[in-house]
């Protein structure tokens, strides 16, 4: 069993008694400010301790930054009896996501004291809206509390202390816009925190027939229609890219499909389409990839679960808009039966494509299921994938790779993106780069050259057609390398933040 248990987040209601039963408070310091700044429930001592050690630099506030601090002995019945400093960094460039990493980085180093209860006091920031602020914490809080140690064993007495995380506002008394942000958070961060559970699964216990599994073990329980298409659907379709790429596997490809649609919905209503990469595991194909660091792989269906997380979101949100998920997923194995490379498949919108690398493969299966999103009526398309390693290299860590061919919609994407503190950045896709998708034999191929993002965006765009779409290239955004102060190595959810807040408009 997973040792990330799950945490109760609420409001302080001792606002005006100042009694409660948290076991410490955790203070956000700045750079610029080094001093308490918010109305401290602390005893003269404890106060003083903590004002001297901030005068004295001994901490700084720097982002990421955390200290504990015993301010009284153990007997103290209240929260004063542990100090926990949180780092904001400096005013300047305090967004809602600093608040979000401190206060994971806060849950994450209060489990390490051991502490059962802890109270988080809101910093007071100037312009800050109280309820956006807590839904940040809360999230922060929950995604925080995260674990990917499914097979490791646990010792009697290891586990999680940590059970609840009281959000304690300096100047706003607990009312409904706060409850309701504080609800919002517990949705969003579970749905990212389920997304990261199926990323951070082997290759082995999640093949394409368990992933659609699961997909519809979530969908019966938050509401959602499902149809999974299976190998066979897929051949007689004619989705050759999804069939081609699962076809070296003796584990079948398959379609998830998941629909919301809201109270009240009509057919008129606009659909939009949530489309995510499902490569189960990606071994390259005949075209292998190298050993070093292949196993992280088995997260090749990020895109995946992040577009299946959104829905499972947005309906236990009850947010206004018909959505469909559309997950083309396969295992990308060598074997006498895999891919060539020279290879030609017929996809479903009826071009075919030339497969020059095996391992280009996220898109062989992309342009089906966007083909599939657009036959089922999708009026605007958002795709997630770990496309490419170009895109690692052209952006880093911090920003996902945003491709358009709808300037209104991308700056739509862009803006959700940023809301939710999983910044994108616009990158170029036109037909100047169309040489790297031009082959002799066949409609287009899969692999051009070095660098390979833009022309992976535009291959995917020629099937988007007409369709309003955005292309997000997760490769490097859905994944930690090292662990983090407010995160374990591994799957980050990626994506689930940003379709809801662009759900939510
Ligand atoms: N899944 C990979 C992209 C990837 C790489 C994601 C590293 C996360 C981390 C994708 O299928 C792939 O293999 N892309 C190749 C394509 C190339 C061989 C044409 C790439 O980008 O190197
Ligand atoms: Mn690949
Ligand atoms: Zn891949």
């Amino acid at each position: 069993m997973p040792s990330s248990k799950s945490l109760q987040v609420k409001l302080a209601d001792d606002h005006a008694t100042g009694a409660n039963a948290a076991d410490a408070t955790a203070f956000c310091v700045f750079t610029d400010e080094p001093r308490l700044s918010v109305a401290a429930p602390l005893d003269e001592a404890a106060r003083r301790t903590v004002e001297d050690l901030l005068r004295a630099g001994e901490f700084k506030g720097e982002w990421d930054d955390t200290l504990v601090i015993h301010t009284a002995d153990a007997a103290t019945p209240n929260s004063a009896r542990r100090v926990l400093l949180v780092g904001l960094g400096s005013h300047e460039d305090f967004t809602r996501d600093t608040l979000r990493r401190a206060a994971g980085g806060a849950v994450r180093r209060a489990r390490e004291a051991r502490v059962k209860h802890l109270r988080f006091m809101l910093p007071d920031v100037a312009g800050g809206d109280a309820p956006e602020l807590a839904c940040a914490a809360a999230e922060g809080a929950h995604l925080g509390c995260y674990e990917n140690d499914f097979y490791q064993q646990r010792e009697a007495g290891e586990e999680s202390t940590l059970e609840h995380f009281t959000i304690a506002t300096a100047s706003a008394a607990p009312d409904d816009a706060l409850r309701d942000s504080l609800e919002r958070a517990r949705v969003v961060a579970g749905a990212a925190n389920w997304a990261r559970s199926l990323a951070d699964e082997p290759g082995a216990s999640l093949p394409p027939r368990e992933f659609a599994r699961r997909a519809a073990e979530m969908a019966a329980e938050f509401g959602l229609a499902v149809e999974t298409l299976d190998a066979g659907e897929i051949r007689k379709r004619g989705m050759g890219g999804l069939w081609g790429v699962g076809q070296g596997s003796d584990e079948p490809p398959a379609l998830i499909v998941l629909r919301y649609e809201p109270e009240g919905a009509s057919d008129e209503d606009e659909l939009w389409a949530f489309v995510g990469k499902g490569i189960t595991f990606d071994t390259g194909g005949i075209s292998i990839k190298p050993a070093l660091g292949m196993e992280e792989m088995k997260s090749d269906m990020a895109g995946g679960a992040a577009a299946l997380g959104a829905l499972r979101a947005c309906a236990e949100l009850k947010l206004k808009r018909r959505i469909v998920a559309v997950v083309p997923t396969a295992e990308n194995m060598p074997s006498g039966r895999a891919l060539k490379p020279g290879d030609v498949v017929r996809t479903l919108a009826g071009y075919t494509i030339e497969v020059v690398d095996t391992d280009a493969e996220g898109r062989l299966v992309l342009v089906d299921g966007i083909a599939y999103a657009r036959s089922l009526g999708a009026t605007r398309i958002v795709d997630l994938a770990t496309l490419t390693g170009s895109i690692i290299v052209a952006l880093g860590d911090h920003r996902t790779g945003l491709f358009s061919n709808d300037d209104e919609w991308a700056s739509r994407v862009e803006t959700a993106a940023a809301r939710a503190g999983e910044p994108a950045w616009r990158m170029p896709m036109s037909d100047d780069y169309k040489k790297k998708i031009e082959s002799p034999i066949a409609d287009f191929k899969n692999y051009g050259g070095r660098p390979d993002a833009t022309a992976a965006a535009l291959l995917l765009s020629k099937f988007a057609a007409d369709t309003p779409w955005v292309h997000l290239d997760i490769a490097a955004t859905s994944w930690h390398e090292e662990a983090q102060p407010h995160a374990p190595a591994g799957a980050t959810g990626t994506g689930v933040r940003t379709l809801v807040e662009l759900v939510r408009g």
